[in-house]
């Protein structure tokens, strides 16, 4: 009898094995790139356990050698399992270009300490011969290019046509919050844009995420920061290309936590205040009191009269970046281009908000911040320049 359940039991995990196969989902899409380490984020259909292979951008076959594995470190010391895959390659050098691939073992069962069951490995081996490069930050950079878009809301037709010509031309795109409606499931980021976006260009150039106050809706929207990577663990942050420096925002929810409509679960009032005093920090810091230029990612605009969004930010955040020599802030969330010169919302520093249906193009040099915005045919619908230090 034993015999015939272990036959049964073995025959049921050979068909699963033959009809469930891993595959990637969505990305792979590069995260918190630095001059020695990166990170990339992925998705696979079932459970599986991911790695990255690194190989340097050489000229040889990446089956030349065996190239370095590493692997998720969020299991503490074991190898996660699960759809959602994160892993950061380090010890790299500076402005060094490296090929890497996702890799992937599908997990059938797992029996505690007896066994895991394995489907076939499946990862960027079969989809490309081709794998992604990404390079390292290098120390010195005279000029840096980036996109901005925001308030895409699900809208990936417009994302894709914003960012059909997108792969290479960019050090880097920031996604300025809003780029869903609410994250009802884990997957609907990678559904609503970043599965576009990898395939579009971010499996090579850095994302930078800024939380919009639509990422605080939705039962999975407390999962949003596993979609990230950030030097702080927290929604804001800052990175910097040599010399420029930026600086992420995280703006909260629009309305006072207290709302009907914020379903007694917001705090984000205590959060954004939490932020403000980090920020005192950050602009004592060496390095953005030594930068060239500074830029600053906000989703909502200041507006002290404005809803209470808008009003936290001129509450918290422009006080203590009216004191420390900002070059640019660049807003969204209202849904259409509008610039406030310096002094015009209590702010020392020019605003700039993007519409959701434009690509905005800038350019920082160390005398300059050149910006200029697209419509979805192509079209350029705006140009202005920012001298740095005025
Ligand atoms: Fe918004």
């Amino acid at each position: 009898m034993k015999k015939i359940f272990i036959f049964i039991v073995c025959t049921v995990l050979t068909m699963s094995a033959v009809r469930a196969q891993v595959k990637i989902s969505g990305g792979p899409y590069l995260q918190d790139v630095t001059d020695t380490s990166f990170t990339v984020i992925w998705t696979t259909n079932m459970d599986a356990v991911g790695w990255i292979e690194v190989a340097p951008d050489d000229g040889t076959h990446f089956y030349n050698t065996e190239r370095k594995a590493y692997y998720d470190k969020r299991g503490l010391g074991r190898k996660p399992i699960g759809k959602m895959h994160k892993v950061t390659v380090s010890g790299l050098e500076p402005g060094t270009s490296y090929r890497y691939r996702a890799m992937n073992k599908g997990v059938l069962s797992q029996e505690h300490r007896t066994r895991i069951v394995y489907t076939e490995g499946y990862g960027q081996d079969i989809l490309t011969h081709n794998p992604p490069v990404v390079t390292t930050l290098k120390k010195d950079w005279s000029s840096v290019k980036f996109a901005v878009v925001n308030d895409v809301h699900e809208n990936d037709s417009t994302f894709r046509e914003l960012f059909k010509d997108a792969r290479g031309k960019y050090d880097f795109v920031c996604f300025n919050g809003d780029m869903t409606s609410e994250v009802r499931a884990e997957e609907d980021i990678m559904k609503y844009y970043m599965k576009s976006a990898s395939e579009l260009f971010a499996d090579q150039t850095p994302v930078y995420m800024v939380r919009g106050n639509h990422e605080y809706r939705g039962n999975d929207a407390i999962r949003y920061l596993d979609y990230m990577q950030t030097p702080t663990g927290k929604t804001y942050y800052t990175f910097s290309y040599g010399d420029f420096f930026f600086i992420v925002l995280d703006s909260g929810e629009d309305k006072p936590d207290s709302d009907i409509r914020n379903l007694g679960i917001m705090i984000t009032e205590d959060y954004v205040k939490e932020e403000a005093e980090w920020l005192e920090k950050v602009t004592e810091s060496e390095a953005f009191r030594n930068a060239a230029s500074r830029i600053v990612f906000c989703h909502m605009p200041p507006g002290e009269n404005g809803w209470h969004g808008n009003a936290m930010v001129s509450r918290y955040f422009v006080p203590v970046l009216n004191r420390a020599g900002i070059d640019l802030m660049l807003c969204a969330h209202i849904h259409r281009y509008r610039y406030d010169a310096p002094g015009t919302l209590g702010n020392d520093f020019p605003v700039l908000c993007n519409d959701n249906l434009t690509r905005l193009d800038a350019e920082v040099t160390p005398d300059k911040i050149s910006i200029n915005i697209y419509d979805a045919s192509g079209k350029a619908v705006k140009s202005q320049t920012f001298q740095v230090g005025k």
